[in-house]
């Protein structure tokens, strides 16, 4: 029977196809030699071709739908995973949706791959810019002006990571702990963090889920861990106050690995291609280039550093962004 959880009392939409499978990746485990890997697979949520930001929009388009918008504007990189599930939300949400979007050297491209493509065949309104990311005037700048036209635009942040995007992971270790109850727990949880909004939401619900809590790592992609931990741990502030609860919780038991940033944010390298190959020629499964491929190559390192003990179970979260492999085709493909 399924338990009441604290984020039933808030407003959701359902988008994802939920709970999502938990699947044990036996050859790629043997292979490595380390502990058995397993993977939540939040890359089937669903939502034109799915991934984490799904569950957060959950709650996040339920804020748009009660404040009476009938447009949505949020931001991202030019493959950015958050903007295509949010267009795709707001579609099916009947919002008009408006995507801001950093300008990549040499402009735009002629054809448009992986999450762009999906961004023009779901009708989303695409702004350039050239300002830095977040790129908040630009945002701004959009919503004063569809305000001038009459509408009521509805601004979701960066990788929808406020207190509201945080509640689609509250809620997904509660959707954990009820998968694997009566099971060996999972020892320790690894994933791809970014905006630190998903992070945020598990350590919260990991901590309000369970009576001993799973470790959570996150495999930093772009940031230093200290920038993320205090983002990370501002957001679980809001959220916890947003459900009227005390989780007890120190900025310094947010765990983030800023070892695997490489290049930099997309810059694709041996490490990245090495876990998409492996997991690929292993276990038949895609994991991207950005997000998860960095995060599966971070845990692999940890496997073959002697991070975990034989025997031991470690649960890899899928988070998605394989709809971006085609766009990365040039630095990928094998031949
Ligand atoms: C595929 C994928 N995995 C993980 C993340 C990280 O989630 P968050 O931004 O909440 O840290 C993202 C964010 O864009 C993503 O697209």
């Amino acid at each position: 029977m399924t338990r009441p959880i604290p984020t039933d009392v808030l407003p959701r939409v359902r988008l994802a196809h939920l709970p999502t499978p938990i699947e044990h990746l036996p050859n790629l485990s043997r292979y490595l030699g380390g502990p058995e890997i397993y993977v939540k697979r939040d890359d089937l949520t669903g939502l034109a071709t799915g991934g984490n930001k799904t569950r957060k929009l959950e709650f996040l388009m339920a804020q748009a739908l009660e404040a009476g918008a009938d447009a949505v504007i949020t931001a991202g990189a030019i493959q950015s995973n958050h903007a295509r599930q949010t267009a795709a939300a707001a579609r099916k949400l009947g919002l008009e949706p408006h995507l801001v979007l950093g300008r990549p050297a040499g402009g735009p491209p002629a054809v448009a791959q992986g999450n762009l493509l999906i961004n023009q065949l779901v009708g989303a309104i695409i702004h350039w810019t050239d300002e830095p990311a977040p790129y908040a005037e630009t945002i701004e700048a959009v919503g004063e002006a569809l305000q001038a036209e009459g509408r009521k635009p509805y601004v979701i942040p960066y990788g929808g990571s406020n207190a509201y995007g945080a509640m689609g992971y509250v809620t997904a270790m509660y959707e954990i702990a009820e998968q694997t109850a009566g099971m060996e727990p999972f020892s320790t949880h690894v994933f791809a963090t970014s905006s630190g909004g998903m992070h945020a939401g598990m350590v919260l619900g990991a901590a309000l889920a369970y009576e001993q809590p799973p470790r959570l790592i996150g495999i930093s992609i772009a940031d230093p861990a200290e920038t993320i931990r205090a983002h990370i741990a501002g957001v679980i502030d809001e959220a916890a106050r947003v459900l009227g609860v005390e989780p007890g919780l120190s900025e310094a038991g947010i765990v983030v690995n800023d070892d695997y940033l490489g290049g930099g944010y997309a810059v694709i390298g041996d490490l990245e291609r090495e876990a998409i190959r492996l997991a690929a020629r292993y276990e038949g499964l895609l994991v991207d280039p950005v997000y998860t491929g960095r995060a599966l190559g971070g845990l692999i390192d940890l496997i073959r550093r002697g991070a975990f003990q034989p025997g031991e179970r470690v649960l890899f979260w899928h988070t998605g962004g394989t709809a971006a492999l085609s766009a990365f085709a040039e630095v990928l493909a094998t031949g």
